[in-house]
């Protein structure tokens, strides 16, 4: 991968101004939110100043803006796989999304139904549905296993009956990194006759997206942690969005409009198609711009392969010092992990760590990541949490050194 010219389509790098601070900041906080991709940036001021109408009017900017916001979206669908454009709902963000779809789907719900969650997810795929304890849903919890940080089928299936309506789980754990198999999971979930709900915010950064390879009813991510602006992206089957109610005006009934309150964010919406440009151009390395799942193929591994380099380098140093404990696997194998990482130490919290490192114009961050249940039944708490490094593409070997020297003057 030519890290120079993907670091060159993000101006943050490069870009001075007088409100920001003076030293250039190393950033390994993308887990949080990644830094945004040019096209995207363009695209927001291109629709602002372009196609900012009201969309579905007979005039001609009406129309043509109803026209770039559709091939937008199209290259959203594109991106996640889906076989439908109507399966493609965009909002302010994934809790958001979350919360509607849950109102939506639990509608069709009688009391004594359950769902289960798991411990180990952000709060983002819990609260909206525990909160449907109060009209009788049943929520269990499917726990990790502590000493191998892993969510075992066993353990899902003791849990199962046959009023389980769904289950909700992570692909990827913003604090472990793990990748989840949730291809596997999702049969065995249809199996038993219940939908599955997935929160992908931390694997859409580091793979490619295929909601039909994995056939999923509900896959989420949020475009500021891939590389775009501040919103939420949900998948949906179309089968389940075209039957369920909707959130919005009652007249309102079709998929995605009717789980799209109000006005979506047109420019932001627009800017996603911006990103999806970037990584087809990544894939073929600058020399093409053509949408299509070849070229996203291509970019996501050599991101997938870059990554596990960056992490190997991390993972080498915090291994020879026995007092870091590596919260998830110690492996930085493409198909096991991406390269979101969480430690502690034997003896300094967290806190003490970053700020120290903050120093160093480093960016990382402790912390529980509102993935509250996971970092109290690790009994992490009083750790304040763990320490986590979260490296996107465009991070280099340059960088984590500085990381590993800064951590190393620490000790
Ligand atoms: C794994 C995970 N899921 C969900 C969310 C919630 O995303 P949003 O801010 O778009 O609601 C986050 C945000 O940090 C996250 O890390």
């Amino acid at each position: 991968m030519d890290i120079d010219w993907v670091r060159e389509q993000f101006p943050a790098f490069k870009q001075n101004h007088p409100k920001r601070p003076k030293t250039p900041m190393i950033f390994m906080d993308n887990a949080g939110g990644s830094q945004t991709v040019r096209h995207a940036i363009e695209s927001i001021g291109e629709y602002l100043t372009h196609f900012d109408v009201q969309l579905g009017a007979s005039y001609a900017t009406s129309v043509s803006a109803s026209e770039q916001l559709e091939k937008a979206t199209k290259s959203i669908q594109t991106y996640v796989n889906a076989e439908r454009i109507e399966e493609v709902i965009v909002g302010a963000s994934s809790t958001s999304l979350v919360r509607i779809l849950s109102l939506c789907l639990s509608q069709g719900w009688k009391t004594g139904d359950e769902v289960i969650i798991t411990d180990v997810d952000h709060e983002a795929n819990r609260a909206a549905w525990i909160e449907l304890e109060r009209q009788g849903i049943v929520i269990k919890t499917w726990c990790i296993r502590p000493k191998t940080f892993e969510l075992h089928a066993d353990d899902l299936l003791t849990l199962m009956t046959d009023k389980t309506k769904l289950v909700c789980f992570t692909h990827v754990s913003n604090i472990l990194g793990t990748i989840n198999p949730i291809a596997e999971w999702t049969q065995l979930i249809h199996d038993n006759e219940a939908l599955v709900f997935v929160d992908g915010v931390a694997y859409a950064p580091h793979r490619l997206i295929d909601v039909q390879a994995w056939d999923v009813d509900f896959y989420f991510f949020s475009t500021y942690k891939t590389f775009g602006p501040h919103q939420g992206v949900m998948y949906g089957k179309y089968e389940i969005l075209d039957t369920i109610p909707g959130f919005n005006h009652a007249f309102i009934q079709t998929s995605p409009y009717k789980f799209q309150p109000g006005n979506v964010n047109y420019e932001l919406c627009y800017a996603m198609g911006g990103v999806v440009k970037y990584l087809c151009e990544l894939g073929t390395e600058g020399l093409s711009v053509e949408i299509n799942r070849k070229n996203l193929k291509n970019a996501y591994s050599l991101i997938a392969n870059y990554e596990a380099t960056l992490l190997q380098r991390l993972l080498d140093y915090l291994t020879t010092i026995p007092a870091f404990r590596i919260i998830g696997i110690n492996n930085s194998q493409t198909n096991l992990r991406v390269a979101t990482l969480s430690i502690i130490h034997e003896s300094l919290d967290s806190k003490t760590i970053v700020q120290y490192v903050d120093d160093f114009q480093i960016g990382i961050r402790f912390g529980d990541f509102y993935a509250v249940e996971l970092i109290d039944h690790l009994g992490l708490r009083e750790k304040q949490g763990v320490v986590r490094i979260s490296l996107a593409h465009y991070n280099t070997l340059e960088e984590v050194d500085a990381l590993i020297q800064a951590i190393d003057s620490l000790l």
